[in-house]
């Protein structure tokens, strides 16, 4: 192997290892979180039932809003959504297209709680929130 080849074989092999601990990450948070709301409770989780709570409509108390999952995420979770108040894109939310998505336990309850609260009107329950994940994990 000539040096070129090492250096390139050797940046192959890190990029390799990196997107290897994103994918081993991402399983961890969202199945660490998965076994805590068990704990808590819930039961075997379904992303059908995941799905349909995504889209589904809720009308904000105040305001008469209609509000949902996809009015700021969008309904094609592999696509960038746009964010309804502030206009601004967000980026697509399954793993299998944004690696980042679902890798860090902190982030998913505090966007959890904050965005249950702007649709629903009142916090997710666990059983909720582990139907959401599996509904994400799988695309
Ligand atoms: C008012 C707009 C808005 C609505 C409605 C909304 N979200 Fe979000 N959501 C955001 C923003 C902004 C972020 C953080 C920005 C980012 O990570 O790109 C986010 C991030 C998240 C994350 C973090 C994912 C990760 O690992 O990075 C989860 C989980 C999530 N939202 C779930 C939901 C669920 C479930 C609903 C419906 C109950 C919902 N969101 C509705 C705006 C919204």
């Amino acid at each position: 192997m000539n040096e070129i080849n090492k250096f390139v074989a050797t940046g192959l092999t890190i990029l390799g290892m990196s997107y290897g601990s994103i994918a081993l990450a991402q399983t961890r948070a969202s199945e660490i979180l998965q076994e805590e709301y068990q704990r808590s409770g819930a039961e075997n989780f379904s992303a059908a039932r995941g799905e349909t709570l995504w889209k589904q409509e809720f009308t904000h108390a105040k305001s008469g809003q209609k509000r949902s999952c996809t009015t700021c995420h969008g309904s094609n979770l592999r696509k960038p959504g746009k964010h309804a108040r502030t206009g601004k894109t967000i980026e697509p939310m399954v793993p299998s297209v944004n690696p980042e998505r679902l890798t860090d336990r902190k982030k998913i309850e505090k966007w959890f709680l904050r965005n249950c609260k702007w649709t629903l009107g009142r916090e997710c329950t666990p059983q909720e929130k582990g139907d959401f994940l599996s509904y994400m994990g799988n695309q």
